[in-house]
């Protein structure tokens, strides 16, 4: 039995997806969650400036003596995993090792789309992971810069036409090479899963990253012993690195509890 917290961190709100998997599934663990709203977007930055800054977010939630640290970024995800995991001695999660997972099962005609962020795209990385689970998988990757600072604001819900004609420009391409799983690459896109549904139709199955990362953690969590095995409901905190009013307002939406009077603002630069 381990009661040591498990940490997550993303650019923002996005990672909320995982966070919300994680406490539906382990609802006995302590999370400590941080955003990094004061510098997000990542997704169109430099690989020195995405490990800079993930350091600092580790290094931080590492404050909490976390047992596991979740990267529930796709960007840092697929930038900056291999530094990570190098220079921390306890377990580090990411995003796409469990995606590619989960695509690689839920394809039937072996095309496979993807959508992330520029650096998540540019990566490569889930191409590589999906070719060593399945070889011959064809990928028709996009990247979407205007989807995370759409969710950021709040606009991704069905109904919202700004979001609709963004989803419907970005999704057109993958929709017609005739993919049937499309892998949600960044963790801010499940929050427009009905709407994405909506445009790419029921027959597509789409792969929460977040969603799949928390199982995997899980699970892996459970190989290693280090679950929680105390009764009773884990303590949940939230730290961002900008005001707290906008991301307690939508966070309280999206988790469905109300989070407001336990948002901190955090320098994350002092760490
Ligand atoms: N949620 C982050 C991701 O999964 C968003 C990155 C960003 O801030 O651009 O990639």
């Amino acid at each position: 039995m381990d009661t040591r917290p498990i940490g997550v961190f993303d650019s923002g709100l996005g990672g909320l997806t995982a966070l919300r998997e994680l406490a539906r599934i382990m609802p006995e663990e302590d999370l400590v969650y941080f955003g990094d709203t004061g510098r997000v977007p990542y997704g169109g930055r430099s690989r020195e400036i995405l490990v800079r800054y993930a350091r600092q977010d580790v290094a931080f939630l590492r404050s909490f003596q976390p047992k596991a640290v979740v990267i529930a970024c796709g960007t840092v995800s697929t930038t900056a995993l291999d530094v990570l995991r190098e220079e921390n001695d306890i377990p580090i999660f990411g995003v796409v090792e469990s995606a590619a997972h989960a695509a690689a099962q839920l394809t039937r005609n072996g095309r496979v789309g993807l959508i992330g962020t520029k650096a998540s795209i540019r990566s490569g990385a889930y191409e590589r992971a999906l070719a060593a689970l399945r070889p011959g998988v064809e990928v028709t990757a996009r990247a979407c810069p205007l989807l995370v600072p759409l969710v950021e604001d709040g606009r991704f819900r069905p109904g919202d036409s700004v979001a609709e004609t963004v989803v419907a420009e970005y999704l057109a391409p993958v929709r017609a090479a005739g993919v049937d799983t499309l892998i949600l690459g960044c963790t801010h896109y499940p929050l427009m899963k009905p709407l994405m549904g909506a445009y790419m139709g029921p027959e597509t199955a789409l792969v929460d990253v977040g969603e799949q990362c928390a199982r995997w953690v899980k699970r892996q969590l459970e190989l290693d012993g280090l679950r929680n095995g105390r009764p009773g409901a884990g303590r949940r905190r939230f730290f961002v690195s900008d005001s707290t009013e906008d991301f307690s307002a939508l966070a309280s939406v999206f988790l469905g509890e109300d989070v407001r009077g336990g948002v901190e603002q955090i320098d994350i630069t002092a760490y």
